[in-house]
């Protein structure tokens, strides 16, 4: 089939490639002109692990092509995608301004096309969106020849290649079920595979994408704020989350205490769907307090440290910012509060990430120092500082970086420390969730 997906972002680049991997012919469309001549060359403008090699394998294929104006590829698709952001606006409201706008470019590029197309919206839109771009289709005099479906995305950053061709199912929006038809047959592999095809109302599907999120963030805000109470009665809080776990009505997932959630959907995407109820008169308490405790876990990590700092101004040695591990993305990272906090308490930081430095220099204070390594952003520290769970922070030489520190403290917010390994090198371990 012949697809078009309009946005080359995280999810857009991530679902076009896949689909090419599938055997499609597939136009990926960016608005920003770098964006286009780097995917034309062959570089991909994200980390995410995998996606280079598909991403030259398909380009060599010519299966793969890249554009950069959505009204000269259209008419000659099949299925279009709209996967522009949906950044979160001042009031917490989704910002659908990408979305009207790529709206406007695809009915200008239909104006001569004759042929049926299938309009698929995989950003994460309020519920009502799908119909309301179906109607404005309709009003430009392309019924019955474009049809709208909803279909969420529901890859994690770090592990969205794997997500996108291994998905725990699909939910497809449809205010009709033979407008899934098409989309059914685009995606061949996964009904070849068994996996799950759900169709739904279209209203459903916006809803799912919001719950899904909104829930998740709830179980993180949950297994957080217990850790804090785990912390004053000395227990050890993923001892607990395994042992909830276990309840399969529970389940073991996304119930790891951290520094909070960030990255460019669960903040946004609460906020999104508090603003849904507002708009309904339906206020949404829960989430509410979802927001409220990973604002404080935030807070709490700051404390955090102020306790465990040996000296009133700290060189502090931050390890990762990306907003978990295996991104560069920095959207909504627990760092982008929590070292201007310190900055702002006096500390001095020296940041290492693998990946996400660059980023991060663009977002967070200037007086901020970045390191090439491990060795040298720990180098006369005196406090460590965990912030993103990277592979490589798993199996750190405690004995090697006591020798390099000022004074052996680390505050561990993502428990990728072997405590029994620090202490032994001499290191005083604090651990975010336990006693
Ligand atoms: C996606 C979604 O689509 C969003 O709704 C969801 O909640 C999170 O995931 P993401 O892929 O992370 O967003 O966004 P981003 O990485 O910012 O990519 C968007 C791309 O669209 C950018 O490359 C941008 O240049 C492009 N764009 C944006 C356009 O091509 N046209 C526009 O009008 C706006
Ligand atoms: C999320 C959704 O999981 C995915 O389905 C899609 O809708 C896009 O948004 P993503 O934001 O890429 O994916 O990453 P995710 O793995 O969900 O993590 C989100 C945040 O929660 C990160 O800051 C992560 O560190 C944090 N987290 C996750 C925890 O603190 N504890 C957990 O147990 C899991």
């Amino acid at each position: 089939m012949k697809v078009v997906v309009v946005g080359a972002g995280y999810v857009g680049l991530v679902t076009g490639i896949c689909l090419a991997e599938f055997g499609h012919d597939v136009t990926m469309v960016d608005a920003n002109p770098a964006r286009v001549e780097s995917l034309k060359s062959g570089q991909c403008p994200i980390y995410e692990p995998g996606l280079t090699e598909l991403l030259h394998r398909n380009l060599e294929t010519g299966r793969l092509h890249v554009a950069q104006k959505t009204e000269l590829v259209v008419a000659n698709s099949d299925v279009i995608f709209l996967a522009v952001s949906t950044p979160a606006s001042g009031s917490g409201q989704a910002d659908l301004t990408y979305i009207q706008q790529a709206t406007q470019d695809i009915i200008s590029g239909l104006a001569l096309s004759n042929r049926h197309h299938t309009v698929v919206i995989k950003s994460t839109v309020p519920v009502g969106t799908g119909a309301s771009i179906q109607s404005q289709f309709d009003a430009a005099g392309l019924n019955p020849q474009v049809v709208v479906v909803s279909n969420p995305e529901f890859l994690r950053e770090g592990s969205a290649v794997q997500d996108c061709l291994n998905p725990d199912r699909i939910v497809i929006g449809a205010a009709h079920p033979d407008h899934a038809a098409t989309l059914k047959a685009l995606y061949h592999p996964y009904v070849a595979r068994d996996i799950r095809i759900m169709v739904v109302s279209q209203y459903a599907a916006e809803h799912i994408k919001y719950a899904a999120n909104a829930f998740l963030a709830l179980k993180i805000s949950f297994i957080n704020e217990l850790g804090h109470l785990c912390e004053k009665t000395h227990t050890d809080v993923q001892e607990v989350a395994t042992g909830i776990g276990l309840d399969h009505r529970i389940n073991p997932y996304f119930l790891n205490v951290g520094p909070g959630f960030g990255g460019s959907c669960f903040p946004k995407d609460v906020a999104a769907l508090q603003a849904v109820g507002q708009a309904y008169d339906v206020p949404m308490a829960l989430l509410d307090a979802v927001l409220l405790v990973n604002t404080r876990q935030k807070q709490h990590v700051v404390s955090l440290v102020r306790r465990a700092a040996p000296v009133p101004a700290p060189r502090v040695a931050v390890l990762g910012l990306a907003f978990k591990g295996n991104t560069d993305d920095m959207r909504d990272a627990p760092a982008l509060d929590i070292v201007p906090a310190l900055v702002a308490d006096g500390c001095t930081v020296v940041a290492f990430d693998p990946v996400a430095q660059s980023n991060a220099s663009g977002v967070l204070p200037k007086s901020i120092h970045y390191a090439a390594s491990v060795a040298e952003a720990v180098t006369d520290a005196d406090l460590v500082l965990i912030l993103t769970e990277w592979n490589a922070f798993y199996d750190l030489d405690w004995a090697v970086l006591k020798g390099l520190v000022r004074h052996p403290v680390v505050v561990d917010t993502r428990r990728v420390v072997d405590p029994v390994l620090a202490q032994s090198a001499g290191f005083r371990y604090i651990g975010i969730g336990r006693g």
